[in-house]
């Protein structure tokens, strides 16, 4: 058999017939651990991590993992290991980086709505930065801080106003979004942060939104975000810190989005030419550190031929793999056997889950050679599939597995019933 490289992802491919990751089969993985079963290469994600610290080389910089993306205590300590930081958005992401080995000064709490229990205890551990979004926010925080007497470092989320043309639910740096503090108000709302004794302004953020294959958006940011800072400045506020958030896009489906470093190169030269290039430089990558390092490994449970459809219908669903309901959002699916792989005259298929709702569908119009209980892998699973997945249809959750070489690690069971009825109580 020709050796074969899926798209995106160097760490993934056919050998003598089987697909594997790194060295590792993924069809015995699946045999040992069952399927659905989320499968990571550590090697990817230190590999993705490399290229943002390449463009970071010589620079002051702080990469913080926004861990929404894939929240699974050993892939956080891989990151903690590696040197990370972590972009929170809950007590219970504060709790997960810590428990992982994170180092609390190197953790930005991001989000609209933290509560005041969340304040509290992010004070306590000390964290690096509260990332503020609001007016209300920036009032709370600060009474928060003082009963607790302490002082609250923060940065303003700023809203850009710049689309960032992507998908509109993950779009956030628009007019309307519910994210940031409009542009316009920015001064005002640093000089009254600025003036309050519960709080410290260390720094500027913003995020425009997710999965962002273009170049454009990000440097219409960054000179609307220099155009604050400098207007901040001159008004007597210091900002040590500027974060550009995550958003960088991933290959799913022949995407181009610019590498980390060739994007961060660019970047810098705008840094450099408006004389912020020695600043503290901080992002927050999410998708782009995990996405294409993870793959579903899911069983075809029955072949459906139809009149209008055929569908082929695998034990994952909906619960484990959300973004196609959510997001129409394509994962490619492969066999994981190189035999299997689609002819020309395979048949095509809408690949769905066993769960009752038409939404549940995982691939639309793929053309495949697979029959029943042949294994598939769906690809660019490592982000926002395990950390956005559920129990509905009292589905047990995945296990997950992290390959390292030739050695793989389960890293987290496979959910069982007393899991799924933890807490509940009969009348
Ligand atoms: N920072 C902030 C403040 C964010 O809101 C996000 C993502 C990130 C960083 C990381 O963005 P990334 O580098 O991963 O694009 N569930 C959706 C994606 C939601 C993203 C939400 N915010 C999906 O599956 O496409």
């Amino acid at each position: 058999m020709t050796p074969f490289t899926l798209p995106g992802e160097p760490h993934i491919h056919y050998a003598n017939g089987h697909l594997q990751m790194e060295d590792c089969r993924l069809d015995n993985l699946a045999a040992t651990h069952g399927t659905p079963l989320f499968v990571y290469s550590k090697a990817s994600m230190l590999a993705a991590l490399a290229a943002y610290q390449r463009g970071f080389a010589e620079r002051k910089s702080q990469i913080c993992y926004a861990m929404k993306a894939n929240s699974s205590l050993a892939v956080l300590q891989v990151f903690a290991q590696a040197g990370c930081g972590f972009d929170i958005v809950s007590g219970g992401e504060l709790e997960r980086a810590l428990a992982a080995g994170a180092d609390p000064a190197k953790i930005i709490f991001s989000g609209v709505g933290k509560t005041r229990q969340e304040m509290r205890r992010a004070l306590a551990a000390g964290i690096g930065c509260f990332n503020v979004e609001s007016e209300a926010e920036i009032d709370v925080l600060n009474a928060v801080a003082l009963a607790e007497n302490k002082v609250a470092p923060i940065s303003i989320r700023v809203n850009p106003n710049v689309d960032p043309k992507t998908h509109p639910y993950i779009s956030t740096g628009l007019k309307g979004n519910k994210f940031g503090i409009a542009h316009e108000s920015t001064l005002a709302t640093y000089q009254h942060a600025a003036s309050l004794p519960g709080l410290a302004v260390v720094g500027i953020d913003c995020h425009i939104g997710s999965q962002i294959t273009q170049e454009a958006p990000y440097l219409d940011a960054m000179d609307r975000m220099l155009d604050l800072v400098a207007a901040i400045e001159a008004a007597g506020i210091p900002i040590h810190h500027i974060d550009f958030g995550g958003g960088l896009g991933i290959d799913y489906q022949g995407d181009t989005p610019p590498s980390a470093d060739t994007l961060w190169a660019k970047l810098l030269t705008k840094l450099d030419a408006r004389g912020f290039g020695q600043r503290l430089l901080m992002i927050e990558p999410g998708r782009s550190l995990v996405g294409n390092a993870g793959v579903c490994l899911t069983e075809v449970l029955f072949m459906k031929p139809g009149e209008q459809k055929n569908f082929c219908i695998v034990d994952a669903a909906m619960n484990d793999l959300p973004r196609p309901a959510l997001y129409q959002a394509y994962h490619a699916i492969v066999p994981l056997e190189q035999s299997k792989q689609a002819r020309a005259d395979s048949p095509v298929c809408d690949v769905v889950g066993p769960v009752c709702e038409s939404g549940d569908w995982i691939g639309h119009d793929r053309p495949l050679a697979v029959q029943a209980g042949d294994r598939l892998a769906v690809l660019s699973a490592g982000a926002y599939c395990m950390s956005m997945s559920s129990n509905y249809n009292s589905r047990p959750r995945a296990a997950e597995v992290l390959v390292d070489g030739s050695s793989a690690h389960l890293i987290r069971k496979r959910d069982n019933l007393a899991d799924q009825m933890r807490g509940e109580q009969l009348l």
